[in-house]
C-alpha cells in the first residue's frame, strides 16, 4: 500500500538541515570537477558530443600525440569554437604543442575517472572501503566492465565477481563495530555487498532474444549467490538498458526462488524510476516478496537510471516512443511515488529493504519525511550514493544518522569508460540536479516539489 504524501514543510526542513550538514565545497561538486570542460560541454551540444568521443577513445591512444591528434579532430568538427578550444586546435598543429596539449587531455580524462574509481582491483579498494566504513559509510563494489562479447569474458568476469566477494568478506572482518549501517529492524545487513551486472555475466543478452541471454547466464549467477550465501555477503543485481531490463528481473526472481536460496544470500534488484512503466514494475517485485517465502527481505535499489540518452536515441532510431519520461520532473514525481510504494511494502511478506538513490536532495528529502512519518525508524531506510559525486552529500547524511551506502566502481579506466561516459552525460545535463546545484541554484529551488512553479 502506498504511504501517504508527506507534509512539505517536513520535506523542506529536512533538506535544509541536510544541506546544512554538506560541507561547503560538496556544495558545488561541479566547480570541483576541475575540469573546464565539463562546464563548456554543458553548454553546446557539438562540443559535448566531440569530447564524450574523444573520452572513449583515450584508454586506446598509445601516446601522447596520437591522443593529442584525436582530440583536434574530434574539436575540429565542432562548428563554433569557444576561446579555449581554438587555442588547443592551434596547439595541435606542432608536435611540442601536441605533447603539451596530449598530456594534460590524459590527465584530465584520468583525474575525472580517479574520483569515480577506488581501486583497479578489490585489493587495492579495500583501504577506501575501510575508511569509508570508518566514517559511517558503507559500500557496494561494482566491479567494471559490462557488456561482455565472449563466454570467456563472462567467465572471466564471474571470476573477479567470485574474488570480489572473498577479498571484500575477508578485509571486512577486520572492520570495527558501526551498528548504524549494519543492521536495521529486519536484521543484519552484510558488510560485503557486490553490485553485478547481467550484461557482463553473458554475452548473450538480447532483446530479441531474451531467453538465451538468462540461460547463459543463470549459471555464473546462480554460483555467485551459492558464494554470497555461504560468506554471508550482499548479492545486488544491476539493471542496465531497457533492452535487457525483462531478462534481468526474471532471471533474478527465478533464481531467488529456487529452494537453495530461500534461506541466503540477501540480494538486490534496481528499479529505475525514469521508465514510464516502472510502477508496474514495483508492483511485480511486490506482488513476488508476497508469495515468495525467503529469509532475507528483497533490496530494491530505487534509482531514476543512468540509461536516458541511450534509451531516447535508440528508441528515436527504431521510430518508437522512448520508454523513459522526456520531461526530467515527471522522473522526479515518479520517483516520489515509487518511493511511497516501496516504502509501504517494507512488512508484506519478509518485505522489501528499500534503498533510495540519488544526489538530488529533495528526493532524498522527501523520502526521509515519508519514512519518518510512517513511523519508521531512520535505519530502516537506506540512502546511496555514487562515489565521486556524492560524496560530501554521503557524509552530510552519515552525519544526520540516516544509513547510506556508496557505490564503488572498481577497476581500470578501460573497464570503466561505459561508467565514466554516464556520468559525463549525466553531470552534463541542463537538468541534472548536480548540475543545478553547482551552479548555484537558491536551496529553496532546489527543494520544491518535482514540477511545481518557484
Ligand atoms: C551505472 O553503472 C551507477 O549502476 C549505475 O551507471
Amino acid at each position: 500500500m502506498e504511504l501517504p504524501v508527506p507534509a512539505e514543510a517536513d520535506v523542506l526542513a529536512i533538506g535544509r538541515a541536510l544541506a546544512g550538514a554538506m560541507p561547503s565545497a560538496a556544495r558545488r561538486p561541479f566547480a570541483a570537477l576541475d575540469d573546464k570542460a565539463m562546464a563548456l560541454a554543458s553548454q553546446d551540444a557539438e562540443l559535448k558530443a566531440a569530447l564524450f568521443r574523444f573520452v572513449d577513445v583515450v584508454p586506446a591512444c598509445r601516446s601522447v600525440d596520437d591522443l593529442a591528434t584525436h582530440l583536434a579532430g574530434f574539436l575540429s568538427e565542432v562548428e563554433e569554437q569557444p576561446i579555449a578550444l581554438a587555442q588547443a586546435m592551434r596547439l595541435a598543429g606542432s608536435k611540442g604543442g601536441r605533447a603539451a596539449l596530449g598530456a594534460a587531455s590524459a590527465r584530465g580524462v584520468k583525474h575525472m575517472a580517479h574520483r569515480f574509481i577506488v581501486g583497479e582491483s578489490p585489493q587495492k579498494a579495500t583501504g577506501v572501503l575501510a575508511s569509508l566504513w570508518k566514517d559511517g559509510v558503507t559500500s557496494t563494489v561494482d566491479l567494471l566492465g559490462e557488456a561482455t562479447v565472449t563466454a570467456a569474458e563472462a567467465d572471466a568476469y564471474a571470476a573477479r565477481c567470485a574474488e570480489a566477494i572473498s577479498v571484500m568478506t575477508s578485509a571486512a572482518e577486520r572492520w570495527p563495530a558501526r551498528s548504524a549501517i549494519e543492521h536495521d529492524s529486519a536484521g543484519v545487513l552484510p558488510r560485503a555487498n557486490l553490485s553485478v551486472k547481467v550484461s557482463a555475466l553473458t554475452p548473450l543478452l538480447r532483446a530479441e532474444a531474451p531467453e538465451l541471454g538468462l540461460r547463459d547466464a543463470a549459471p555464473r549467477l546462480r554460483a555467485l549467490l551459492r558464494q554470497a550465501k555461504e560468506q554471508g555477503a550482499h548479492l545486488h543485481i544491476d539493471m542496465e538498458s531497457y533492452d535487457s531490463r525483462e531478462a534481468t528481473v526474471e532471471l533474478v526472481l527465478e533464481l531467488l526462488a529456487e529452494p537453495e536460496f530461500a534461506d541466503g544470500p540477501s540480494a538486490g534488484v534496481v528499479l529505475q524510476a525514469y521508465l514510464r512503466d516502472s510502477p508496474e514494475q514495483a508492483d511485480r517485485l511486490i506482488k513476488w516478496v508476497r508469495t515468495t517465502t525467503r529469509a532475507h527481505p528483497l533490496v530494491v535499489r530505487l534509482v531514476k537510471g543512468a540509461y536516458w540518452d541511450h534509451e531516447v536515441v535508440d528508441a528515436r532510431q527504431h521510430g518508437w516512443s522512448p520508454p523513459v519520461f522526456e520531461v526530467k520532473s515527471d522522473s522526479d514525481k515518479n520517483f516520489e511515488h515509487l518511493t511511497r510504494v516501496l516504502l509501504g511494502a517494507r512488512r508484506t511478506g519478509a518485505g522489501i529493504r528499500t534503498a533510495v538513490a540519488s544526489h538530488n536532495l529533495r528526493s532524498i528529502a522527501h523520502a526521509v519525511a515519508v519514512s519518518r512519518e510512517a513511523g519508521y525508524p531512520d535505519e530502516d531506510l537506506e540512502l546511496q550514493i555514487l562515489r565521486g559525486l556524492g560524496d560530501g552529500l554521503g557524509t552530510a547524511l552519515a552525519a544526520r544518522g540516516l544509513r547510506v551506502r556508496a557505490y564503488c566502481p572498481v577497476g581500470d579506466l578501460v573497464a570503466g569508460m561505459a561508467y565514466l561516459v554516464r556520468r559525463l552525460l549525466e553531470n552534463t545535463s541542463n537538468d541534472s540536479f548536480l548540475h543545478d546545484q553547482g551552479a548555484g541554484v537558491p536551496l529553496e529551488r532546489l527543494l520544491a516539489a518535482p514540477g511545481a512553479a518557484v
